[in-house]
């Protein structure tokens, strides 16, 4: 409990958190601050108010259906009207279609984008690089990125259009929410579900990352299918926060709300952390990468990347993403008779790539950390020159080899991007991508190559 001031202070570097993902989860910051019994008592424990957050439609089945109760200070329905944010924000899109955005099937990829010298909070570094689809009509995504290098002061962003997925890869978060408080590092992830109020501070200044926004559904974790039980992204491994709240008076606080793409304020006098307890399944939550458990092949060829998604937002397609959460970590490399790096390949669903900490396994050169690369449907991508010739040089007596100081990621989606302005015109993005792969030559020589391929036959005859 903080009581002192508007602004948050230091994190506790011993910050408790509840573990598991979908749980249903209780939390109070007072004991006896929780209603037993009901939801909704005539008085609550403290002279609380109960609110509830819906993340479902009220008759959403069970199994899907999110919620959660909060008991705070004052109502968050306790503000002035909304207006427009003066200045607007000009860089955020919710609904992509040819007024606001461009259509290509070129192959993309831009540098780190340099953070501003000018002081720039999380809701001003934020844009939006591509997306599809329309948070008006609850179906699609956006995928950001944000530079910046200054906390959030006496406000918080509540973002209505739907859940954002934020990969930081420079600078720590400290992300105080409705629910408490979660410090994400580059190397975590966290989800910031529709509708919940957070205020983000920069405790290392300069940083960079990642934003992948869902319209209309929740992530989950996928199915294992053969796999099993275990495996990939475990439950327990996700945490949530526990409740912590703010009581003083905060004249003048301001609420950013994000509404079909717009920024609207409205003013109230108080912090809105200010839930002293709260039940229930709609929370938000971070996730550490490096506790995700990789599978691969252990004989022959390339794991489709499928294999390493960590939290997927359903279609109402049986898998079909609308926006599947991929890493490509650290992992050991043993396949026999076989090209390692992702195989070249077209894809009918579009893939946005970043890229975390280290190298990228099939780009020896120019997919830097803190870059990106999209390769929309049915656009060939695969490994540069470098990385096919070297590999194709070891031949077939590589051994296992463990691939090490490495993070990238993937935002998958079947629905086709269409790419914002600013991004298209970026002085970071790279015109000169596709020279990556002009350098392939043809190795066909039209004679048999000897002793390339798996011999079937051997021990079976
Ligand atoms: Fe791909």
């Amino acid at each position: 409990m903080e009581n002192k001031t508007a602004k948050c202070p230091d994190f506790p570097t011993d910050l408790e958190y509840q573990s598991g993902f979908g749980n249903s989860l209780s939390s109070e910051a007072i004991a006896g601050a929780l209603p037993q019994g009901q939801n909704n008592p005539l008085i609550c424990p403290y002279g609380l108010y109960a609110e509830q957050i819906s993340g479902t439609s009220f008759t959403a089945p069970r199994k899907l259906n999110l919620r959660s109760w909060l008991y705070r200070i004052k109502p968050s329905v306790t503000h002035e009207p909304f207006k427009p944010r003066v200045p607007g924000h000009g860089k955020l899109v919710s609904e992509f279609n040819q007024s606001n955005t461009t259509a290509t099937p070129t192959q993309l990829r831009w540098k780190p984008v340099e953070i501003p010298d000018a002081p720039t909070d999380f809701i001003d570094g934020l844009y939006t690089v591509c997306g599809a689809g329309s948070s008006f009509l609850r179906h699609g995504y956006a995928i950001h990125m944000y530079t910046a290098n200054k906390s959030m002061d006496d406000c918080a962003f509540c973002n209505a259009d739907g859940d954002f997925l934020i990969v930081p890869q420079k600078g720590r978060l400290w992300i105080t929410t409705e629910c408490g408080r979660l410090q994400v590092s580059p190397g975590e992830v966290v989800v910031l579900p529709q509708g919940f109020r957070f205020a983000i501070n920069l405790p290392d200044g300069p940083s960079r990352g990642y934003v992948a926004e869902i319209f209309g559904t929740h992530f989950q974790l996928p199915d294992l299918g053969p796999i099993g039980a275990n495996g990939l992204a475990a439950p327990r491994d996700f945490l949530v926060p526990t409740a912590w709240f703010e009581q003083s008076s905060c004249p003048g606080y301001t609420v950013v709300q994000k509404f079909g793409g717009e920024l609207f304020i409205a003013r109230q006098d108080f912090c809105p952390f200010n839930v002293v307890a709260w039940h229930g399944n709609y929370v938000p939550y971070k996730y550490d990468l490096s506790k995700f458990c990789p599978y691969n092949t252990v004989l022959v060829d390339h794991g489709d990347p499928s294999i390493n998604t960590v939290l997927t937002a359903p279609t109402d397609k049986p898998g079909v993403a609308l926006l599947d959460f991929v890493i490509f970590p650290p992992r050991w490399l043993v396949a026999e008779h076989t090209f390692r790096p992702p195989y070249y390949h077209r894809n009918c669903m579009s893939e946005f790539m970043g890229l975390i900490n280290g190298g990228y396994e099939a780009k020896a050169d120019g997919f830097l950390p803190g870059g990106a690369s999209l390769h929309s449907c049915m656009t060939p991508h695969g490994p540069d020159t470098k990385t096919y010739e070297a590999t194709i040089a070891l031949g077939n007596e590589a051994g296992p080899h463990r691939i090490t100081d490495t993070m990238a990621f993937m935002f998958e989606s079947c629905l086709m991007p269409r790419i914002c302005p600013w991004a298209l015109e970026s002085p970071f993005m790279d015109p000169d991508y596709y020279q990556c792969w002009i350098g392939l030559r043809s190795h066909f020589t039209g004679e048999e190559t000897k002793g390339q391929s798996r011999d079937l036959h051997n021990g079976h005859n």
